[in-house]
């Protein structure tokens, strides 16, 4: 398996100095561990800065950068592929919780996005999850098919997915990452719904940390993690780097 490690960190770092301990820290991981594919999603501010950290320390050098997210058309505030190629931004996450719910992101839009991210050759990170815990998974089911209409096996093939169910992720109050059974069976849902085709790669992301990436990934289900709040501190950040270090050798 190529193992992804998705690194997102939302809004918490404000500032360059608040970047430089989180490259550092993966550098040091880096230098011990090369397999995997490794996309560090810095606030559009910190995009620059986090390219010149790259830049500077060649045991970064195979880590990418992405977007928090992708606009497929030009608006007040947004991030279009075109941006992001001239800002050598090489992936982008689709279609998270927070666009959602904050910005009004539809399934249309998400399928927009992850269409245009193919065209200039962009990751597409399309993340998926049922609002609150739900044995039918309709809501899954929902947001799958929805943003994946009218897609190809070729498209799909080009499209990692986050499994993010949003009632686990860390700044909704008592989240918990779910538990690995439900995630089994969430990413069969996803399987279903995508009708044959495979995308590159199935992630888990939702309060993932150090103390719980093991479990998460032992299940087999996933190929890897989307971690938002313990990939933004150089502790937890470090802490999580020794519990992956098994599925990236
Ligand atoms: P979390 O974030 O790890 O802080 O729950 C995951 C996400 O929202 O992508």
């Amino acid at each position: 398996m190529n193992p992804f490690f998705i690194l997102n960190w939302k809004s918490y770092p404000a500032s360059q100095e608040d970047i430089l301990p989180l490259c550092a820290a993966l550098a040091d991981w880096r230098a011990r561990v090369t397999s995997g594919t490794v996309v560090m999603c810095p606030p559009a501010t910190l995009i620059d800065d986090t390219q010149k950290c790259v830049a500077a320390d060649e045991r970064l050098a195979s880590v990418l950068i992405g977007a928090q997210y992708l606009d497929a058309d030009a608006k007040t505030g947004g991030l279009t592929p075109a941006m992001l190629r001239a800002a050598n931004v090489s992936a982008a996450i689709i279609g998270h919780s927070d666009r959602r719910a904050q910005a009004g992101e539809t399934n249309a839009d998400v399928r927009s996005a992850w269409q245009q991210a193919i065209a200039h050759d962009i990751l597409p990170i399309v993340c998926v999850g049922q609002p609150a815990p739900d044995g039918s998974f309709a809501g899954l089911r929902e947001q799958v098919l929805g943003a994946f209409e009218g897609a190809s096996a070729t498209d799909v093939a080009q499209c990692v997915i986050a499994y993010e169910p949003v009632w686990a992720i860390s700044t909704t109050p008592g989240a918990r990452v779910e538990e690995s059974a439900d995630i089994v069976r969430a990413i069969q849902v996803i399987r279903e719904e995508l009708r044959g085709a495979t995308p590159k790669a199935i992630l888990y992301g939702g309060s993932v940390t150090g103390a719980s990436v093991s479990n998460v990934l032992s299940s087999g289900a996933v190929d890897g993690v989307l971690v938002g709040r313990a990939s933004a501190s150089p502790d937890s950040l470090t802490e999580l780097h020794e519990a992956l270090t098994p599925f990236f050798s």
